[in-house]
């Protein structure tokens, strides 16, 4: 795959170079005539031959000086970065060229909603949101994937939603601001009305709260009988959110088991990162080519990289040092806060996979390492499962989040498109705090059901 980058990119340099070349042709050649016509005036006194030498000297240098502009050094840092905090119109993104590894659906199927959907629901969501009750939410939810959880849950009308992981209660508020009269379950070690006692948190009336001494943990719940106490007979009809930071695979399971069939994962980290085992990660694969993929960009047109949509869409990863992609990354490292150069995607025995070959569980507390093999097999039976994959675009690119932290190399095009200053104007984004965009990590939505055998 990397060989094919690199055929890529130096057929794409060409074109960039024939027009240096025409640009720089004109000079050279003046270069070059002044030099011989100098070195002939000058032999016909007394140095001949040492001028000549000299002249034919300076010819090299000439010619060096014009063939090394043919070799393409790829611009690797995106054009808003040099316009960074300048919101320019107009300028190229580079989203998406790391690759997107994006998980398969068994049925070929798709989410039903359209980027203008996504647009008129960001119009509606961003008053919502000014009213939030907590303001500072570091650790937990920012603007991208409060959006994301509001607009799906709205779209899905579900008749429960259960939350696992809700810190102070921000993502309950969320739910809550999204289907003003469901019941919510929500199951958290520590009560959010502990946050209380410290500052702002949402604690909802509507709320059955699996917490302090009645916490019970997502997979050991008797879910026969919470499910009946809420008159729920139909488990198609609840929406399940997952952040609570464990192994996704685990958790995936064991919503299967239980026969929820609507999903969201709020972190859904990439290779590389993160605290857990994702489904981004467990997708991440050689053999994935992202075909449903629907909004990336084809190409970087204005740079000497030119990317086809099979890496773009593309999974997996080598550990070879001397790589495009371990250049890349390295670069990428000093711009993007989050993106992790060769050395901290590979662990020892070149393992890539999960975090260096570890499958993380439990907000990094436990542990597994996993083989090739075994991530294989967990990405096979994960795409038995899946009638849906979607990844909910960041809200707007960087140039006018002003974001640092996540990479957009390894994203889906966002909602809002670098250069669109007055759409994002329009829909009151630039009233936001550039803090709260910062927590994208790939939400994930996900229909299930079991394999068909
Ligand atoms: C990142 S925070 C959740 C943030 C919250 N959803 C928000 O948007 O503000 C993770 C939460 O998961 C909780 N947690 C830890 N272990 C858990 C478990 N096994 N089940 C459910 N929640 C868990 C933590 O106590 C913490 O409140």
């Amino acid at each position: 795959m990397l060989e094919r980058v690199l055929s890529l990119r130096s057929r794409t340099s060409q074109v960039n170079d024939e027009e240096d070349e025409e640009d720089d042709e004109p000079k050279n050649r003046k270069n070059v005539s002044v030099a011989i016509k100098a070195a002939k005036h000058i032999a016909r006194f007394t140095l001949l031959w040492p001028c000549l030498a000299l002249a034919l000297l300076l010819l090299a240098i000439s010619l060096f000086l014009h063939y090394r502009s043919l070799i393409c050094v790829p611009s690797i840092e995106p054009s808003y970065r040099l316009n960074l905090f300048g919101a320019v119109d107009g300028i190229d993104s580079d989203f998406g060229a790391l690759g997107v590894p994006w998980c398969r659906s068994k049925k070929g199927l798709n989410v039903e909603w359209t980027s203008k959907d996504l647009i008129k629901g960001l119009e509606e969501f961003v008053p919502i949101y000014e009213t939030r009750p907590i303001k500072n939410n570091v650790y937990g939810m920012g603007f991208d994937h409060s959006f994301g959880l509001w607009f799906i849950t709205r779209w899905l009308q579900p008749d429960l939603m259960i939350e696992s992981g809700a810190f102070k209660g921000h993502s309950t508020w969320v739910l809550r601001q999204a289907m003003p009269n469901t019941p919510i379950l929500s199951i958290t070690p520590r009560h959010p009305e502990k946050y209380l006692r410290k500052g702002p948190a949402y604690v909802d009336g509507n709320c059955t709260y699996f917490a302090g001494k009645d916490f019970v943990d997502f997979g050991s719940v008797n879910w026969e009988s919470v499910l009946r106490k809420h008159g729920i007979f139909d488990r198609s009809k609840v929406l399940v959110f997952f952040d609570d930071h464990q192994n996704e695979f685990k958790r995936l399971k064991q919503a299967l088991n239980a026969g929820f069939k609507h999903l969201v994962f709020e972190d859904n980290y990439d290779t590389g990162t993160g605290d857990h085992y994702s489904l981004r990660q467990i997708c991440d694969q050689f053999y994935i080519r992202g075909d449903s993929l629907p909004s990336v960009h084809s190409g970087l047109s204005r740079n000497c990289l030119y990317l086809d949509s099979d890496l773009l869409a593309g999974g997996g990863h080598s550990c070879f040092q001397d790589s495009d992609e371990a250049r890349m990354r390295e670069k990428r490292k000093k711009f993007w806060e989050k993106a992790v150069g060769i050395d901290e995607l590979c662990g020892e025995g070149e393992k890539w996979w999960g975090v260096q070959g570890q499958m993380r569980d439990d907000f990094n507390h436990s542990n597994k390492a996993i083989s090739h093999a075994e991530h294989f097999t967990n990405s096979r039976f994960v795409e038995s499962l899946l009638d849906v994959y979607w990844e909910l675009p960041p809200v707007a690119g960087p140039s006018l989040t002003h974001q640092t932290r996540y990479d957009p190399a390894r994203t889906s095009s966002p909602i809002v498109e670098d250069g669109r200053y007055g759409q994002f104007q329009k829909l009151g984004l630039t009233r936001l705090d550039t803090s709260v965009f910062n927590g994208y990590t790939q939400m994930v939505y996900l229909q299930i059901s079991k394999p068909s055998s």
